[in-house]
């Protein structure tokens, strides 16, 4: 987690910077900073607190020079301080750097520079790095940094600069994103696209291991040696208007309402004509005999919500895991397997590790991501993206929705691949391109989510319930509500509620039931009955036609098959802890703890 920017050329670095980190305060936002070499100098302003604390500090506008870099935080050693905070310098000042990522052998390298006379002043791991430039520089700083990175393990993008080399900011990256912005006499660095886009939309995306010399007017990039290599400029079409709240209160509400476009934008050609074009063809699919799907939060919910396409389509034994949990429970693999992995920000480090599990025990990878040329697209033997456009929010919304049209897709595109010519095939696929019409109509959803919101914004406990996807829905609408109102939820399959978790239901406890899937509603409808016996105050999301006046709010959805349907029913739930956190005034972009993007385990 934690984000970096970094300016050089001729315009006053500060207000770049400043942008910069605003827009990656998704990765982190305990603490910021920046430094910018003048005069000879590297000026540091940091502190604990926001990007905005930081812009408010009346130092920062006293800086004025044109090569800087900058540091938004979300801690893993070290509490959030000034002393913790970004950018680190080494004790004789002359070299200053940022970093995002984790060094996991900081403990060795501490010793180490303080068994040779340095003092370290931070709690965290990243002060070594200063240091350890400094303690390895011979007059030559692309050396230094090579021979630093060399001694340090773990996942890290780093930017350096030093008044003894007053016309370049080295980078690294190894495991952390990295991305190069290139202008005109200017350049740019960031962890992410969104950061510097409104300056260019030419980009260099920095590869594992990679050390660049940027200047204002060139960018060179080596291996780890020292070996130059040439790597390719690509051009991103995102726009930077996605990347603002364009009239919205918050990107959440923002990226809610862009889902019928980003859902369309997802389906593009690839479901035009007859057949499904994932660019697959060459895979063969009939040596697969178990399928896995790994990811992390809300994409391993999209996982879960898209497994049944594949098993009813594909007949191929379908598992969902958790990334976390993948990596260390010795799973069956071997090259009749295919393991998929979804990630929205193609960072995630425990998606990375399963996914380089997965590949060394011999299984084909498929990784399902939204960040063009993102860590796992680079690691897994095939990638398809989502074309949800930015996500700013830290709480997912649109990439979710892609994720499930993508992965549904995607098993519609195996099981003809295997020969399923079946008219329940093709309705399925029609209904795929029916998807972004209602997903218009549910938004209409919104007035009665925000009342039920009203209602039950002072509750402590809130359930949800559902079966097969709508389950799956409900562990996502759970997911939600906890991250951005700091309500405790849990998600059950109704059927479970009868064996424990009903003992919880007491008068007035809020049960927030899906039922979408015809032949088993009337159960889901059943087990919310057995919550309202004991007091609780049901609300429905349905895409049937439902007489109950037990249930005191019914909320109806437009009709779908029911593989497809959490698309849908997912957004008034989304709706719903928007709303949620609105009433009791919380920062819904950026709720405490979290980050958007997760680079450690
Ligand atoms: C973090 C975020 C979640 C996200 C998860 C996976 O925990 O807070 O919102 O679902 O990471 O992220 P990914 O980028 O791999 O989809």
């Amino acid at each position: 987690m934690c984000g970096i920017v970094g300016y050089i050329g001729t315009k006053k670095a500060v207000p770049v910077l400043i942008n910069g980190l605003l827009s990656l305060e998704y990765r982190g936002y305990d603490s910021a900073g920046i430094a910018v070499l003048e005069n000879d100098l590297i000026k540091v302003v940091k502190d604990k607190g926001r990007v905005k604390n930081l812009q408010d500090n009346p130092e920062i506008d006293k800086i004025l020079g044109n090569i800087g870099i900058a540091h938004t935080r979300w801690a893993t050693h070290g509490e959030p301080s000034k002393v913790n905070s970004h950018p680190h310098l080494d004790n004789s000042g002359k070299f200053s750097v940022v970093h995002n990522g984790i060094i996991e052998n900081y403990s060795i390298l501490r010793q180490k520079l303080i068994d040779n006379g340095y003092k370290l002043l931070s709690e965290t791991d990243t002060e070594v790095i200063p240091n350890l430039i400094h303690m390895n520089y011979n007059g030559n700083i692309l050396e230094a940094v090579s021979k630093t990175v060399k001694e340090l393990e773990g996942s890290f993008a780093i930017e350096v600069i030093s008044p003894l080399h007053p016309d370049e900011i080295i980078i690294v990256k190894k495991d952390s994103p990295l991305v190069v912005g290139v202008g005109e006499n200017e350049n740019y660095i960031a962890s992410d696209i969104p950061a510097i886009l409104a300056y260019t939309s030419n980009f260099y995306f920095v590869g594992e291991n990679e050390i660049g010399v940027i200047k204002d007017d060139s960018i060179t990039f080596y291996d780890v040696n020292l070996n130059e290599i040439k790597k390719e400029l690509k051009s991103i079409e995102w726009d930077a208007v996605s990347s603002e709240k364009n009239g919205y209160e918050d990107f959440m509400l923002k990226e809610i309402y862009e889902q019928p476009k980003a859902v369309r934008e997802t389906i593009g050609q690839r479901m035009s004509s007859d057949k499904v074009k994932l660019g697959l063809d060459d895979v063969d699919f009939s040596k697969f005999n178990r399928m896995y799907i790994v990811a992390c939060g809300t994409a391993m919910h999209a996982g879960l919500a898209s497994k049944y396409a594949f098993e009813k389509f594909c007949k191929i034994p379908t598992e969902i895991d958790m990334a976390s949990e993948f990596r260390y429970r010795d799973p069956l693999i071997d090259n009749q397997t295919l393991c998929i992995f979804i990630s929205q920000s193609g960072e995630t480090a425990d998606t990375i590790a399963a996914l380089k599990l997965a590949k060394e025990k011999g299984a084909t990878t498929i990784a399902v991501v939204n960040v063009i040329d993102s860590s796992i697209t680079r690691v897994a033997d095939h990638t398809i993206y989502t074309h949800a456009g930015p996500e700013i929010a830290v709480a997912s919304t649109k990439a979710y929705t892609c994720q499930v049209v993508l992965l549904n897709i995607l098993a519609a595109n195996i099981a003809e691949l295997l020969g399923n010519t079946s008219d329940e095939l093709n309705d399925f696929k029609q209904s795929i391109l029916a998807l972004p019409d209602k997903l218009k109509e549910v938004l209409d959803t919104d007035e009665i989510m925000k009342s039920y919101a009203e209602k039950n914004y002072m509750k402590k406990d809130l359930f949800f319930v559902g079966r097969g996807a709508d389950y799956a829905v409900s562990l996502e609408g759970s997911l939600k509500l906890k991250e951005i109102s700091y309500i405790h939820s849990d998600a059950y399959a109704s059927g479970e509620l009868k064996h424990g978790p009903i003992a919880l239901i007491e008068k007035d406890t809020p049960i927030i039931g899906c039922a979408t899937n015809p032949s088993i509603a009337a159960k889901t409808i059943s087990n919310l009955e057995e919550a309202i016996s004991r007091g609780g105050n049901a609300l429905l999301v349905t895409n049937q036609e439902i007489h109950n006046d037990k249930i005191s709010d019914i909320v109806t959805i437009p009709d779908i098959h029911p593989m497809l349907s959490p698309v849908l029913s997912v957004v008034p739930l989304q709706l719903f802890a928007y709303h949620i956190a609105k009433f009791k005034k919380l920062d819904v972009d950026k709720p405490r703890n979290l980050a958007k993007s997760v680079t450690v385990e």
